[in-house]
């Protein structure tokens, strides 16, 4: 089935008005070189607005990092919910991320709200799962993948993921240069795609699955050609127009050969 490839590039707490500006500008001149694939950036949220400005005339989405997992407004300091992200022009909001998950203890059943408030909110979430190096080393990894999975499939049922995207981000991968094997990879998105089919073979035959840890130009093309990677979430090799456009025609090339 082909699913398409999707390319993210998560910022995490980088950059400046200026270097935004700077950025956006390269990408949005690069991307008309990749017209088979699609392409999302997640700025911090206080520039999600003036990054939507750049973006006016180009197909590249934007997207949120975090969201509130309140089901209103209110009296919620700090927050943010998602039909704020919708108003500043987001279709798309990172869930789960394994930062929120391990530095501001968000756990399967908060990650849960979050998914199902994306949702309402009319976002696409964007479902980050991953193991932690102690975890593949006591050969957890499937079980966690199940773990994290199983609470949003038991919060929003099977049939959300019509409308959802998967990354699986190793958590010993990320930001650490160590990038998983293209094997690794491979079995674990094929795990998650078993995951889902016990539930509905239909379903798990269309949702994307990202992979992020360590993607950068040089390994994006051997990662993307999984047969279940269907893109990446890249963190630092986003934050420089020339590296994430490098990543970005590594999947048009594959999607080009795809549709041909
Ligand atoms: P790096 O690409 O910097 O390893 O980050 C991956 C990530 O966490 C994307 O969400």
């Amino acid at each position: 089935m082909a699913r398409g490839y999707l390319v993210a590039g998560n910022w995490k707490m980088n950059g400046s008005a200026a270097s935004n500006a700077a950025l956006l500008e390269g990408l949005v001149r690069g991307v008309s070189e990749c017209p088979a694939i699609d392409v999302l950036v997640c700025p911090p949220s206080v520039y999600l607005d003036s990054a939507r400005r750049h973006l006016s005339a180009s197909p590249i989405a934007l997207g949120g990092q975090n969201l509130s997992d309140q089901p209103q407004q209110g009296a919620f300091t700090g927050e943010i919910d998602a039909s704020m992200l919708r108003d500043v022009g987001c279709g798309y909001v990172l869930v789960g991320h394994s930062e929120r998950r391990t530095l501001y203890g968000e756990d399967d059943a908060c990650v849960a709200r979050k998914y199902l408030q994306a949702q309402a909110g009319g976002l696409i979430p964007v479902l980050c799962i991953g193991e932690t190096l102690a975890e593949r080393e006591s050969e957890q990894t499937e079980a966690v993948l199940a773990r994290q999975l199983d609470a949003v499939i038991a919060a929003a049922g099977v049939r959300s993921f019509i409308n959802a995207v998967i990354a699986y981000e190793p958590v010993w991968a990320i930001g650490t240069g160590r990038t998983a094997s293209v094997e690794q990879a491979q079995a674990a998105h094929a795990f998650i795609r078993g995951v889902i089919a016990k539930n509905d073979v239909k379903i798990s035959n269309s949702v994307r699955l990202l992979y992020g840890g360590s993607v950068k130009a040089d390994n994006a093309a051997s990662l993307f050609s999984c047969e279940d990677v269907d893109g990446g979430l890249i963190g630092g090799a986003s934050l420089k127009a020339p590296e994430f456009l490098a990543i970005c025609a590594a999947a048009q090339v594959l999607a080009a050969a795809q549709d041909a």
